[in-house]
């Protein structure tokens, strides 16, 4: 991951670099660090920690306003720790190559071996250094910045967003891409470079994208793009339609906290407007025709972290609807595992970023393989929805706590649209049916909006379960990946050992680890039609308590049977079990939010995780 950005203009760099860092801090806050252009000299300055010690460091140095174009990164480690000597830039040894780097360039053993081998001496333990020795080489014997930079990409294998600047091009800044995210942002007499448009949002809209084995040249005069051939080409030009504000806390004390507000009107936003008279879904990008969709004998849903566990209620509700059989699969077991794909399977992909490593090399195996798949993304334009061949997208917006909160339930959505989709496009359902769950799901963001109103007792427990050091989750059905999807959250923010099982399988074994006051947070399905699950649910809860657990329900209002065999309930309205998960992941979230918060720990940038894994 890592975040990166580049600035030619007639601005100070440092402001625009420091600016756009602080908003791609959620992609890595290992280390950061600047390189600026100074009449033909880099000065460069980096630290390891989070953006605020650059930011001393730089103010220690009068604030490094001089220089007119720059390059700045934001660090999640791969290779070497998260010390200042492994922060970038890195430099060549002349100090007139200057280069920051988010992926892993897999064959760097062997480049260094051959550097080591001229005599070039390492200064840091990572992956990219090796490019800012290539690079001086390269423009040493006489080739231009932008070539030297095609020269050393056609050497390096692995995923890479490289920038460079170099002393003999005093007014340029260099990028390329392969596999890692890197998008360029078109302003009035200045140009940005960066992974992420929130880097430059505040400046312009106007951006390309890039694509894949693509080199771009920026200056304040312009910008041109080639590939790793030097044949020119072009990006793909897009609006950014979102507000720079959505970037902010406005008034929150935490990311997280705003996130979670906001889930009410994320989800109301990725269903509206979606369904035809037909009664199939509206995709954004459609390169597969209703006879494709028909077509389709089996699903593979990939993902990974937060996104999985939608994935696992899709399942649920896609199997139910759909009566085709689904599987949900780990993006970084997937492709490994050999699974059997072929034209009539459909492979869904979900990524709240679009650029998760081992979610886009399922995706490649799986296109290979001939399957037909379709992304459920919340972020247009990037490379998971590019490669696939229809795309949903979640209507979330930006999402800058590393824990994910309104991205999921915009998922869960999505999903229950695309099973909607399916089972119409099929003839499973007939529109009528489909129509009475779309209206159940349209009233969903209202009942969001009720449980989020009534989370205080959730925040107060919390707090009061802050010596805990640990806690189990359970569920079944719909309520198992929610129970998943909450001990997650716990793990994240509050550092705690906490897992989530499906309830029967607690007497299985993980019931041993139950002593007296361990607490259990139940998600307990609706006692409504499926009678045989609540009652199951209510024998696992009899099991734990029996065992001396301290047990937390979440139920559904109504459901007072419950209530008595609990230490504490949150109920959440009436809605059918599918959709259950719309709410019951709710109180989850509110609580791991509260008990890290109550443990002082940073809600926003929970340590050792970044937001956007691009690393296998
Ligand atoms: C990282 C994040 C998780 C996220 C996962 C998948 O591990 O920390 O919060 O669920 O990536 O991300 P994606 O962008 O593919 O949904």
């Amino acid at each position: 991951m890592c975040g990166i950005v580049g600035y030619a203009g007639p601005k100070p760099a440092i402001d625009v670099v420091n600016e756009g860092l602080r908003r791609l801090e959620y992609r890595g806050y290992d280390s950061a660090g600047v390189a600026l252009m100074a009449d033909g000299e880099i000065v460069t300055e980096k630290r390891a920690g989070k953006l605020s010690n650059l930011a001393e460091a730089v103010a220690a140095r009068g604030g490094m306003t001089g220089p007119h174009v720059g390059i700045g990164h934001t660090r999640w480690a791969t290779h070497g720790a998260p010390t200042d000597r492994n922060a970038h830039p890195h430099v060549s040894v002349d100090g007139r190559t200057a280069v920051i780097h988010n992926g892993i360039i897999e064959n760097f053993a062997q480049l260094r071996a051959e550097l080591e081998g001229d005599g070039v001496e390492f200064t840091s333990d990572t992956d990219t250094e090796c490019v800012a020795h290539l690079l001086a080489r390269e423009v040493g014997q006489g080739v231009d910045l932008t070539e030297g930079m095609r020269r050393v990409c056609r050497r390096l294998q692995g995923a890479f967003t490289l920038l460079a600047v170099h002393g003999d091009a005093p007014g340029t800044v260099v990028g390329a891409r392969r596999n890692s995210p890197l998008v360029a942002g078109v302003g009035d007499g200045e140009y940005f470079l960066a992974s992420d448009v929130a880097a430059f949002i505040r400046h312009t809209r106007e951006a390309i994208e890039l694509g894949q084995d693509q080199v771009v040249t920026i200056t304040a005069d312009g910008y041109s793009i080639t590939d790793f051939e030097g044949e020119p080409t072009d990006g793909t030009p897009f609006h950014v339609d979102w507000d720079a504000s959505a970037a902010e806390k406005n008034g929150y004390e935490y990311f997280m906290l705003k996130e979670i507000a906001e889930q009410p009107r994320a989800v109301a936003d990725t269903l509206r407007g979606r369904f035809d008279v037909g009664g199939g879904i509206i995709l954004d990008e459609v390169r597969m025709s209703d006879q494709d969709f028909r077509d389709i004998d089996k699903i593979f849903i990939v993902a990974c972290g937060t996104s999985y566990h939608a994935g696992m209620v899709a399942k649920y509700a896609i199997e139910h609807w759909v009566r085709l059989p689904c599987e949900v699969e780990l993006a970084s077991e997937f492709r490994y595992r050999d699974p059997v794909l072929d034209r009539s399977t459909m492979v869904i992909v979900i990524s709240q970023s679009g650029e998760t490593m081992d979610t886009l090399m399922a995706l490649r195996h799986a296109r290979t393989q001939k399957a037909r798949v379709l992304a459920i993304s919340n972020t247009v334009g990037s490379t998971i929805p590019r490669e696939s061949d229809a795309v949903l997208y979640t209507r979330a917006g930006i999402e800058v706590a590393v824990a994910s909160t309104k991205a999921f339930l915009t998922q869960l959505a999505a999903c229950y649209l695309v099973g909607l989709h399916l089972a119409a496009v099929r003839g499973i359902k007939y529109v009528d049916e489909v129509a009475a769950v779309v209206a159940e799901l349209a009233e969903t963001p209202e009942k969001i909006a009720t449980v989020l109103a009534g989370m205080e007792p959730v925040r107060e427990l919390a707090k009061r379960m802050g010596t805990a050091d640990r806690a189990l989750f359970i569920g079944r059905h719909v309520g198992y990946p929610v129970a998943l999807e909450g001990a997650l959250k716990l793990k994240e923010l509050a550092y705690m050992h906490a897992e989530g099982f499906a309830a029967g399988e607690l007497k299985h074994g993980p019931i041993s680890l139950i002593e007296e006051g361990t607490p259990v947070v139940v998600v307990v399905p609706s006692p409504r039609g499926r009678s045989l699950l609540h009652d199951k649910v209510l024998s696992n809860i009899q099991e734990v308590k029996a065992r001396g657990a301290t047990v937390i329900a979440i139920a559904e209002d109504g459901d007072d049977v419950v209530a008595p065999h609990v230490d504490h309930v949150v109920f959440t309205p009436r809605t059918s079990t599918l959709l259950a998960p719309l709410l019951t992941a709710l109180p989850l979230q509110v609580f791991a939010c509260e008990l890290a918060a109550a443990k002082g720990h940073d809600i926003d940038q929970p340590r050792n995780l970044a937001k956007s894994v691009t690393v296998e």
